[in-house]
């Protein structure tokens, strides 16, 4: 029987809690190595509970879902960036892995990314997700079947992510992702929305449909799925 949970929480805040204490039993049950992060301002408060948490990541290993072609790691809009300021540089890992966003050869970092996964297979992966219902770049359309792959990134997603981005910098178009194939592979899925804005995409989720035109509604398939979500 598929594991499908919802749990409704008041805020950001409660859902950080929530997320710590799943963290925390898997670690204690030696059951977290490998785990699957997310950018977006969803996990920053989660990102902030556990930077200031007791929690020990020494012995895991991190992937993240995906990063800005033609941004370096230093760049301030780059998910290496987000990952060093809001997690990587308060709490220490095993590794760190996340595309580079500066690779020449892209198909080239798309295979080395997704052998990666293949040799480190996710345990727990953490997901937001866009408005049009979009996981990690995996835009609307996007094969169920796609594993790491170089994004086309949709006005929707350009529009809602530039307001990240100061005015001298113009948002990439491309992105590298972890393809649709490449996350439903990960054992345990978490999955944070807030706000009314995401409601769409929670609506699709809960749903009867599965539909390449909201990626997210795949996730119906997966053996072991939590969202954790203010929306009712
Ligand atoms: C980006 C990321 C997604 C993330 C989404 C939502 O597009 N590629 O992984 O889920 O933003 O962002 P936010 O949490 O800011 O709403």
């Amino acid at each position: 029987m598929a594991f499908f949970e919802v749990i409704h929480v008041a805020d950001q805040q409660e859902a950080a809690i929530i997320v710590q204490e799943k963290l925390e039993k898997d670690l204690q049950a030696d059951t977290l190595h490998v785990l699957g992060l997310a950018t977006g301002s969803t996990m920053i408060p989660i990102y902030k509970r556990l930077a200031e948490s007791s929690l020990d990541f020494s012995e895991v290993t991190a992937f993240n879902l995906d990063e800005y072609i033609g941004l370096e790691p230093t760049n301030i809009n780059s998910y290496a960036y987000f990952m060093q300021e809001h997690l990587f540089g308060h709490k220490p890992f095993k590794e760190t892995n996340i595309p580079n966003g500066k690779a020449l050869d892209l198909e080239a970092e798309c295979a080395r990314y997704e052998n990666q996964l293949n040799e480190h297979p996710l345990d727990i992966q953490f997901l937001g997700v866009g408005e049009n219902g979009h996981i990690a770049f995996n835009e609307p359309g996007t094969s169920f079947d796609s594993v790491t792959h170089v994004a086309n990134l949709t006005d929707s997603t350009l529009g809602v992510n530039s307001q990240y981005f100061g005015d001298k910098e113009e948002i990439p178009n491309t992105a590298f992702t972890m393809g649709i194939a490449s996350i439903m592979k990960a054992k345990k899925i978490i999955l944070l929305a807030f706000g009314e804005k995401k409601r769409p995409a929670i609506e699709a989720l809960l749903g009867d449909t599965i539909t390449k035109e909201w990626p997210i509604t795949i996730l119906k398939k997966h053996p072991h799925v939590t969202i954790i979500t203010d929306i009712k």
